[in-house]
C-alpha cells in the first residue's frame, strides 16, 4: 500500500512532495483513514491526468509523423515527377494533410502553378500557410464530397495520406472525382500495409484509423473503377527516381485521368 502513491510520483518526476506528505501524515494525523483516502484520490487523479496527458502528447507526435509520411514523400518526389510528367506539371493540385508545404515547394518550381486541398483542420498552421488559405490557393475541404472544381481544372492531381482514411464507399466517389478534375493524370501515394500506425493512432483526429491497402488491392480497385495505370509514365518516373536516388517508402501509382 505504501508503495502505491510513490509509483506514479516516481514515474512522472516531481515525486518528493507526494512521498513526503504521505509519510508525515501517516505518522501524525489522527484522521489517518480519511487522510489516506484523500491522498489516494489525489494520487489517482494525479496519475490519470498526468498519465493521459503525457501519453496523449506522445501518441499525437507519433500520429503526426506517421500520418504525414507519404506527404513528405511527395516533396522528395517532385524532381522525379517533373522529369516523368514534364509539361503536365504546369497546373498541379495536391490533396492531403500538410498540403501547404507541398504547394509552397511546387510554387518554387519554374512554370508550375499549384493549389492544395487540406482535408483536415489547419488550426496549427503557420502564417505562410494561412496566407495561402486566404489567397484561395489552399482550401480546407472534406474530400468525401465533390471537389469544388470544374472538370479538368488541373493538369495533374497528386494525392497523399488521404485516401487511406476513406472507406470503399467514399473512395468510390473521391477517386473518380480526382480523375474528373485532372486532365493528364493522378499520382497516388498510399501507405504500405506494413506501415500500420501505432495503437495510439486508433483515436486519430482524422476520425477513422488509416487502412493501409496492399498493392494488389489497389490494382483490383482501379480495374473496378475503370481507372488505368499509366505504364509509360510509371517507367519514366522509375528511371528518374533511380537517377535521383529516390526510393519511395510509400506505394505510388500513376493513373490516367478519365478521357
Ligand atoms: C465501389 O465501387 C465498385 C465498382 O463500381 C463496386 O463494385 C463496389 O461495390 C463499391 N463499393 C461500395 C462500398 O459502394
Amino acid at each position: 500500500m505504501s508503495r502505491r502513491p510513490g509509483n506514479p510520483a516516481r514515474r512522472f518526476g516531481d515525486g518528493g512532495s507526494v512521498g513526503g506528505l504521505f509519510s508525515s501524515k501517516s505518522r501524525t494525523s489522527p484522521l489517518l483513514p480519511s487522510g489516506l483516502v484523500a491522498l489516494g484520490l489525489f494520487c489517482v487523479i494525479y496519475y490519470i491526468s498526468s498519465g493521459s496527458g503525457s501519453g496523449g502528447t506522445k501518441s499525437f507526435m507519433r500520429l503526426v509523423e506517421g500520418d504525414y509520411a507519404c506527404t513528405l514523400e511527395v516533396q522528395r518526389a517532385i524532381p522525379s515527377l517533373k522529369k516523368a510528367y514534364g509539361d503536365s506539371m504546369h497546373k498541379v493540385l495536391h490533396v492531403g494533410p500538410d498540403t501547404c508545404s507541398v504547394v509552397s515547394m511546387l510554387l518554387k518550381e519554374e512554370e508550375t502553378e499549384a493549389w492544395g486541398i487540406e482535408p483536415y483542420d489547419i488550426e496549427d498552421a503557420d502564417g505562410k500557410c494561412k496566407g495561402l488559405v486566404r489567397k484561395g490557393v489552399v482550401r480546407v475541404a472534406d474530400i468525401k464530397f465533390p471537389l469544388p472544381y470544374r472538370a479538368k481544372s488541373f493538369s495533374l492531381v497528386i494525392v497523399s495520406d488521404a485516401l487511406d482514411y476513406l472507406s470503399p464507399r467514399y473512395l468510390n466517389k473521391t477517386l473518380p472525382d480526382l480523375a474528373r478534375v485532372s486532365s493528364d493524370g493522378i499520382v497516388l501515394f498510399a501507405g504500405y500495409p506494413g506501415q500500420q500506425k501505432s495503437k495510439g493512432a486508433e483515436q486519430s483526429k482524422f476520425g477513422r484509423p488509416a487502412k493501409m491497402r496492399s498493392s494488389s488491392w489497389w490494382k483490383r480497385y482501379f480495374v473496378q473503377t475503370s481507372l488505368e495505370e499509366n505504364e509509360a509514365v510509371s517507367k519514366k518516373f522509375e528511371q528518374a527516381a533511380g537517377k535521383n536516388s529516390f526510393k519511395p517508402s510509400c506505394q505510388m501509382f500513376h493513373l490516367n485521368s478519365y478521357q
